[in-house]
């Protein structure tokens, strides 16, 4: 499917994907949403609720690895291990256009890092600082068959509209599986439907005050 870099409301970019009308971020900001969503109810949450020093996290699907980069600039005070999971890899020409570096305090370290994080190979562990690796699987998500693996979840599939069979209780069983006990699991999404498939697998879910530009999220837990 044809992909183009736009720019999103709080200056950053994103890939739009015109056939789906649908895009990777929110178009209200990509950064925003990021820091909103997976850093602040996700990762940020996860550490202070249970006292964590080292993070297991799975990303569905790793994508532009702007989610990756905010967690190994803003989770800096543990170590984590993070795990991407990606069908479709984005090319070094779009990473380029991107230039998720900018978003950061300290352009130059950040750019080394989201270099990093696209050059090393696919389906290795590999150290991106002293305290982040990163594994880069190539699959699809229906592939997951992880059991008890991960503390915290970024589930940022493509929204329902576009791919209804991404947020069936199939494929949250296989996350509330991937989960160990506490584990937590955040999406931008907060539709009904999804909260209602996340509680038939057995989480807890809670809504949270969603990003700009959207009203509510969802927090899950595998108590
Ligand atoms: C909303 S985008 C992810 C954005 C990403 N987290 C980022 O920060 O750039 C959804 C991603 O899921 C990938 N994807 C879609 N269907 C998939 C599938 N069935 N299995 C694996 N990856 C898939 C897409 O290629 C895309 O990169």
């Amino acid at each position: 499917m044809e992909r183009k870099i736009i720019n999103t409301g709080d200056g950053s970019a994103t890939i739009h994907i015109p056939e789906w009308n649908e895009q990777y971020h929110s178009k209200h900001g990509a950064l925003q949403e990021a820091m909103h969503v997976f850093i602040k109810m996700g990762l940020d949450f996860t550490i202070a609720e249970f006292d964590k020093f080292e993070l297991s996290i799975l990303e569905i699907g790793f994508g532009t690895g702007l989610n990756a980069l905010l967690t190994a600039f803003y989770g800096s005070t543990v170590k984590i291990d993070y795990t991407g999971v990606e069908a479709y890899p984005v090319k070094p020409e779009e990473l380029e256009v991107l230039d998720y570096a900018s978003v950061l305090p300290d352009f130059d370290t950040a750019e080394a890092v989201f270099n990093k994080m696209h050059q090393i190979d696919w389906e290795k562990s590999a150290a991106i600082t002293s305290n982040f690796s990163l594994k880069k699987q190539e699959k699809t998500f229906q592939e997951i068959e992880d059991q008890d693996t991960f503390d915290l979840i970024y589930f940022d599939a493509f929204g329902a509209r576009v791919q209804p069979e991404l947020w069936t209780e199939d494929i949250f069983l296989k996350m509330y599986n991937s989960l160990k006990v506490n584990g937590v699991l955040v999406t931008y999404a907060a539709k009904g439907s999804v909260r209602r498939a996340m509680q038939a697998v057995g989480f807890t879910v809670e809504r949270l005050p969603g990003p700009p530009g959207k009203r509510e999220m969802l927090r899950a837990v595998k108590k």
